[in-house]
């Protein structure tokens, strides 16, 4: 044992949990220097909780109040002093459906971060797979971002591309688009970990390379 301090993941999401799996094991095999410390959900029967459950990692339903698409101030709070009492490092959203208001990002200031199922700043929102059917492009994919008080919106950490096939459905295309999602933010997870991210300007440099699937 070295005794020197892990660094430390708190994982928010409001369903499957396919995204935390894949940073939990990536973690766990050591290819990400990093631990999940605590999960938290705003769905209290999400299956993120079990499959953290499952890990032995605690898992925590906090409700989120009020309002439908964001936290209330008291839920923002109880977060907060979960994701503390944790002491972690970094905020990782792994399909987190509510979005995160300034009080909430200052407590901790560029320390959270987003997957989205996009090529940003295409198609940013709600269920990005469908708007990339609907708009016909050919090329689609997914984008790891330090997370700021817009929607979808902040610096971009790493993107992978994935191709959209005539044969595609919403759910034929979203299942590859995870597929990427599974190997791209164990990535980004494993360079800010490793402190080998910086940021200039919108710029960030040290993520890995932009990358088409297959390729
Ligand atoms: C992922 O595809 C993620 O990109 C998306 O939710 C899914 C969660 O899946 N997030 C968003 O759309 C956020 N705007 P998971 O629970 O299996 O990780």
């Amino acid at each position: 044992m070295s005794g020197e301090r892990k660094f430390i993941l708190g994982v928010l999401g409001s369903g499957r949990g396919s995204n935390f799996v894949a940073v939990a094991e990536a973690c766990r095999a050591g290819a990400v220097p990093a631990e999940v410390g605590l999960v938290l959900s705003d769905v209290a029967e999400a299956g993120i909780l079990e499959q953290a459950r499952r890990r032995g990692i605690q898992a925590q339903f906090i409700p989120p109040g009020k309002f439908r698409t964001r936290l209330d101030e008291e839920a923002e709070q109880a977060y907060l002093a979960a994701l503390r009492a944790a002491r972690v490092d970094l905020i990782v959203l792994a399909g987190f459906m509510r979005v995160l208001k300034p009080p909430f990002l200052d407590a901790f200031a560029g320390r959270i971060i987003n997957i989205h199922p996009s090529l940003l700043p295409s198609f940013p929102g709600l269920e990005a797979w469908k708007q990339a059917l609907a708009h016909g492009v050919k090329v689609t994919g997914c984008t790891v971002h330090w997370v700021d008080a817009g929607v979808d919106s902040g610096p971009i950490i790493g993107q992978q591309a994935v191709p959209v096939l005539d044969e595609d459905t919403p759910e034929t295309l979203h299942q590859r688009i995870q597929e990427a999602e599974h190997a791209l933010y164990p990535r980004c997870v494993g360079a800010i970990a490793r402190g080998e991210i910086r940021l200039q300007g919108r710029r960030v440099f040290g993520g890995p390379p932009g990358v088409i699937r297959g390729a």
